[in-house]
C-alpha cells in the first residue's frame, strides 16, 4: 500500500559493515515493507537456495551483494540509495560502505540524512569503526541514532548483554550531543524486531527498529529556520514574467513577506508563489518554487534570499570543518573551486589548524589532510559568499571543494563561523597607477616566470637576459628561489606544502613588482602547474610569459652544480626535485628553451625576443 502523499519523508544512512550484517538487515527491511519487486523476490528464493547460508530462509545478503558487484564494475557511485515505505512514512536509505577508510562516503551519504542507524554486532559490541562512525555522524549534524544490536539470536538473546553495549553507547552519545539514541536488539537474519516485535526478546519493550523510524519526529525542524532561498536559476520565459526558482533550505515563505538578496542587502518583497499546482500561498523548507518578487532587482544564480531581519552571514573568510576526499593530499595555500549551493568561487585553505582523529575526538596537529581525514580549517574566498554555520543551517552551511584541473570533488566542508579579520579591510585607490609608472620607465610590466629542475640553468639564463634588458635601459627585477628562502620564505622547507607557499608568496611579490611596473624574472623551481597557473590567474593585465627551461633530469644530475644531486641519491636529502619529490612539466609554456643544443646568449636572445615582439619593451 502506498502511503498518502502528504506524509514525511526520512532520510535514513547506515553505517556497518557488510559483517555487521548490514545488506542483511537493508534487505530484510525492504523485504518486510514490500520493497522488493516480485522478480527480484522469485531471484533472491532461488540464489537463496543455492548459494545462501540462511538454511531455507531468504538469504538477504545476496540481494545487496548483487548491487555491490556492479559497484566493483565501476557502474554505480560509492553511495547506494534505496528506497520504501509504510503506510506511516516515506524512507530513503543511503546504503555506504562500512569500511574504516571510506569516511569520505560515509560523509556523502549522512550529509543529507536525519538519522543514522549504527549497526553492532552483539558478539563483538562496539568498536573503534563504531566510534568513528557516531563521531562522523554528529559532525555531519544527525542528531538521532538508532544503535542496532545485530545478531542477538547468536548471544541467545541475552538481555545483559544488549543491556551492557547500550549502555557504552549512551555515554558517548551524550558527549555527541545526539537528541535520540534507540537502541533495538535485532536478529536481521530472523526479522527480530525489525518490523514486528520478537518472541525471542521478551525483556525488551522498546520499540521495532521499523516503528520507531516511523515515529521519529524530525521534520518540524528545518520549517522552524530562518526562510533562506538559494536561488537556482532565474526563470524569464518572456519579457512578462521574472520568477527565481530554487528549493527552500529553511523557514518558510508567503506571499507579502519582505526579503533581501543576502549579498547585496536589496530589498524586496515577495508578490507571488509559483508552483507545478499554481500559486500558493506559502511554501516551506524542501519545497520546491519559483518565486516572483514586487520589483526588479538585480539577482542572480547563486544568490541567497533571507528574511530583512534573519540574514545570512556573508563572508570571504570563514572556519569550517573538512572532510578530504582527494587522493593527493590537501595543501593550504593551493587554489581549489569552491561550491556552495549554485554558488562557486576560487577559494584557498589558509590555515590548517587541526586535524581530528575520529576514534577519538582528540585534536591532532597537521600540516595538510590526507584522504579521508577531517581538519579544522581556515579557507579564504575570492567573493564573499553568503552562508550559515552549518550547525544551524545544513544545506546553506555547507560546501564542496573541486580540483580545478581533475574536476573531481575533493573536500567536503561544514562551515563554523565567519572570521571578522578582513572585514574591515578594502582595497585603496591611488592616483599613480601601474599604468603611469610603466610608462615613466617607457616599459609594459610583464612577469617571465622560469620554471624547471633544480640546476636547469633557470638563474643563469634570467641573469643573462636581464643583464642584456639593463643594457637596453629597461627597469627590472629578478626573484629567485635560493635568494628569496633566505628572506622571506625563510621560514618554508621542501615539501609539497612549503613548495605551495613559497610560490603563493613569490607570486604576490612578482605581481607587486608588475604594479610598479618593472619587468620581473622570477625564477623557481615552481614544481606544480597547480601553483604556475595560479600565479598566471593572479597577474590580470600583467603579461605573465612561462619559460620552461626544459633540461632533462639526467643533463641536470650531471651537471650538478650545487652537489645537490649527489646528495639527494645518497639519501642525504629528502623531497628533492625529480628524485623524490615531483615536478609536473609545463604543457603550454610561452617559451621552452632547450639548453642542450644552445649557448646561453642564444637562449638569452630567444627570451629577449619574446618581450620585443610582444611590443613589451619600448622603442
Ligand atoms: S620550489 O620547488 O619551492 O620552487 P625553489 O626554487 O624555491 O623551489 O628552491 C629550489 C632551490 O633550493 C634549488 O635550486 C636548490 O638549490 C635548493 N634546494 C634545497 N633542497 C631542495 C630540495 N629538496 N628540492 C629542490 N631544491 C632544493
Amino acid at each position: 500500500m502506498l502511503p498518502a502523499p502528504e506524509i514525511s519523508q526520512l532520510r535514513i544512512v547506515t553505517c556497518g559493515s557488510v559483517d555487521d550484517g548490514k545488506s542483511t538487515l537493508i534487505g530484510r527491511i525492504l523485504h518486510d515493507c514490500q520493497a522488493l519487486l516480485d522478480d527480484q523476490v522469485e531471484v533472491l528464493k532461488r540464489d537463496s537456495a543455492t548459494h545462501g547460508t540462511a538454511g531455507d530462509d531468504f538469504d538477504f545478503a545476496l540481494l545487496l551483494d548483487g548491487l555491490e558487484a556492479e559497484r566493483e564494475q565501476g557502474i554505480t557511485i560509492d553511495v547506494a540509495y534505496r528506497y520504501f515505505a509504510t503506510p506511516k512514512r516515506r524512507f530513503i536509505v543511503a546504503d555506504t560502505p562500512g569500511h574504516v577508510q571510506y569516511t569520505r562516503n560515509m560523509a556523502t551519504g549522512a550529509s543529507t540524512a536525519d538519522v543514522a542507524i549504527l549497526l553492532v554486532d552483539a558478539r563483538k559490541g562496539l568498536l573503534e569503526q563504531t566510534f568513528r562512525h557516531a563521531r562522523i555522524v554528529s559532525l555531519l549534524g544527525i542528531r538521532h541514532v538508532v544503535l542496532a544490536v545485530n545478531k542477538m539470536d547468536l548471544v541467545g538473546f541475552d538481555q545483559a548483554r544488549f543491556e551492557d553495549i547500550a549502555a557504552e553507547f549512551m555515554a558517548l552519545g551524550h558527549e555527541l550531543a545526539f537528541k535520540t539514541i534507540q537502541p533495538v536488539p535485532l536478529c536481521a537474519r530472523g526479522g527480530d524486531n525489525v518490523a514486528a516485535a520478537s518472541p525471542h526478546t521478551p525483556w525488551y519493550g522498546g520499540p521495532t527498529l521499523i516503528g520507531h523510524l516511523e515515529s521519529l519526529d524530525v521534520t518540524s525542524m528545518r520549517a522552524e529556520l530562518p526562510f533562506r532561498f538559494p536561488v537556482q536559476w532565474v526563470n524569464r520565459p518572456d519579457a512578462d514574467f521574472r520568477g527565481f526558482a530554487g528549493t527552500l533550505a529553511g523557514g518558510r515563505v508567503s506571499a507579502g513577506d519582505d526579503i533581501v538578496v543576502a549579498n547585496s542587502g536589496k530589498p524586496a518583497k515577495i508578490a507571488r508563489i509559483v508552483s507545478f499546482d499554481g500559486d500558493l500561498e506559502g511554501a516551506e523548507a524542501g519545497d520546491a518554487v519559483t518565486l516572483v518578487l514586487d520589483r526588479e532587482i538585480d539577482i542572480s544564480r547563486g544568490d541567497l534570499l533571507c528574511p530583512p531581519g534573519a540574514r545570512s552571514h556573508v563572508a570571504d573568510q570563514f572556519s569550517a570543518h573538512l572532510v578530504w576526499m582527494g587522493e593527493e593530499d590537501l595543501l593550504a595555500s593551493r587554489r581549489y573551486r569552491l561550491k556552495a549551493g549554485r554558488q562557486s568561487v576560487s577559494a584557498t585553505i589558509t590555515d590548517i589548524k587541526h586535524a581530528v582523529d575520529v576514534s577519538s575526538g582528540q585534536k591532532l596537529a597537521a600540516k595538510s589532510l590526507g584522504l579521508n581525514a577531517i581538519g579544522v580549517v581556515n579557507v579564504s574566498t575570492a567573493q564573499p559568499i553568503a552562508f550559515d554555520p552549518y550547525a544551524e543551517n545544513r544545506v546553506t552551511g555547507s560546501f564542496i571543494l573541486i580540483d580545478r584541473f581533475t574536476n573531481q570533488t575533493v573536500g567536503a566542508g561544514m562551515i563554523d563561523f565567519p572570521l571578522r579579520r578582513a572585514l574591515n579591510v578594502h582595497l585603496q585607490d591611488f592616483a599613480i597607477d601601474r599604468d603611469a609608472r610603466a610608462r615613466l620607465k617607457d616599459q609594459k610590466p610583464a612577469v617571465l616566470w622560469f620554471t624547471g629542475l633544480s640546476g636547469a640553468g633557470k638563474s643563469t639564463i634570467a641573469d643573462r637576459v636581464e643583464k642584456r634588458l639593463f643594457a637596453l635601459g629597461a627597469h627590472t627585477y629578478t626573484l629567485d628561489g635560493d635568494n628569496v628562502r633566505h628572506g622571506l620564505n625563510r621560514d618554508l622547507g621542501f615539501t609539497d606544502a612549503d613548495r605551495v607557499e613559497n610560490i603563493r608568496r613569490v607570486a604576490e611579490v612578482a605581481k607587486l613588482m608588475g604594479d610598479a611596473g618593472l619587468i620581473v624574472m622570477v625564477s623557481f623551481i615552481s614544481p606544480f602547474r597547480a601553483e604556475r597557473r595560479m600565479a598566471r590567474d593572479m597577474m590580470g593585465d600583467i603579461d605573465f610569459i612561462e619559460v620552461h627551461v626544459a633540461t632533462p633530469l639526467k643533463v641536470a644530475e650531471e651537471r650538478d652544480p650545487k652537489g645537490l644531486y649527489a646528495k639527494a641519491r645518497s639519501g642525504q636529502l629528502k623531497n628533492f626535485t625529480g628524485i623524490d619529490s615531483p615536478y609536473e612539466p609545463p604543457e603550454n609554456a610561452e617559451l621552452v628553451l632547450d639548453t642542450v643544443g644552445n649557448d646561453l646568449d642564444t637562449l638569452a636572445d630567444m627570451v629577449v625576443d619574446t618581450l620585443r615582439n610582444r611590443g613589451l619593451l619600448g622603442n
